[in-house]
């Protein structure tokens, strides 16, 4: 009797340390199979470990043993055009002719308003342009690309006294605020000199877009239909120092 009770204690005893024991064995079971294949891969495969600083690819500018020529950068295919920059429009976007001359053409005794369609304002492209002075600059329009019209002179007046009159003056005497302070080795030129009066409008655009010895190039600051806006009132400004009659 006694030594059944007894019996009975140490089987429930076992029986309690089996429930408790049986998971804690099996966790630890689990553990040394994910850790083997990891300690495996940790040693096997750490040689061929390539971290995200490193990289496998070609950085702009960079040499590369890739390519024959040494650059990792790539030449544009010939003839790539950036989306948006297809500048196909020679006399808008660059003020040359489409096709160089040193012949005058005759367009150059044509006022602007000829070849305008909108209602626009009737300036001379080229007030008194002479064979010689139009041999100074052949290849550049002697044209507006488009009417110019109220609006556009008023805002070539704007962008004029923003970007030119500093140096160039409100007149166009080239006796702006940098001229008076100093900058005059060459000083800014005057409109109204005989040369620039005759001067072709692509000759301004020229000098805008490109600069013109000491003077910097613009074309970073001022769009194009600016640039062809601030000639027009340019060339106001020239009718405005005009004797009658000229
Ligand atoms: C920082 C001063 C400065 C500013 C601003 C400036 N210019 Fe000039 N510009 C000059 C100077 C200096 C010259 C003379 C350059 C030379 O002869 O080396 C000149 C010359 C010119 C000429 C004469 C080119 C020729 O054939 O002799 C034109 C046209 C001209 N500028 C237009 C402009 C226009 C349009 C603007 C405004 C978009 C402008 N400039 C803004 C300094 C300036």
């Amino acid at each position: 009797m006694w030594n059944s009770e007894k019996q009975k204690a140490v089987g429930k005893r076992q029986k309690a340390e089996n429930t408790k024991g049986r998971p804690r064995r099996r966790v630890l079971r689990i553990f040394v199979s994910c850790l083997l294949p990891t300690v495996y891969c940790l040693l096997f495969t750490s040689a061929c470990r390539r971290d995200m600083q490193d990289q496998p690819k070609a950085i702009a500018y960079r040499e590369s043993s890739f390519f024959k020529n040494g650059l990792s950068s790539r030449p544009l295919v010939e003839g790539t055009v950036p989306r948006g920059y297809l500048r196909a429009d020679r006399e808008y976007y660059l003020g040359k002719k489409l096709i160089a001359s040193s012949q005058p053409s005759p367009v150059l005794t044509q006022p602007a308003g000829a070849q305008a369609t909108a209602p626009s304002i009737n300036l001379p492209n080229a007030p008194v342009t002479t064979a010689s002075t139009a041999a100074l600059y052949p290849d550049d329009v002697d044209t507006f690309p488009f009417p110019i019209t109220k609006e556009a002179l008023d805002r070539g007046q704007e962008r004029y006294q923003i970007f030119c009159s500093v140096c160039h003056g409100l007149t166009g005497s080239g006796d702006g605020i940098l001229a008076r302070r100093g900058f005059s080795k060459p000083s800014p030129a005057s409109y109204h000199q005989d040369r620039l009066r005759q001067a072709p409008v692509g000759h301004f655009f020229d000098v805008m877009t490109n600069g013109w010895g000491a003077m910097p190039s613009y074309a970073s600051q001022i769009p194009v239909e600016d640039r062809w806006r601030i000639i027009a009132y340019i060339r106001a400004l020239q009718l405005s120092q005009m004797r009658q009659g000229r």
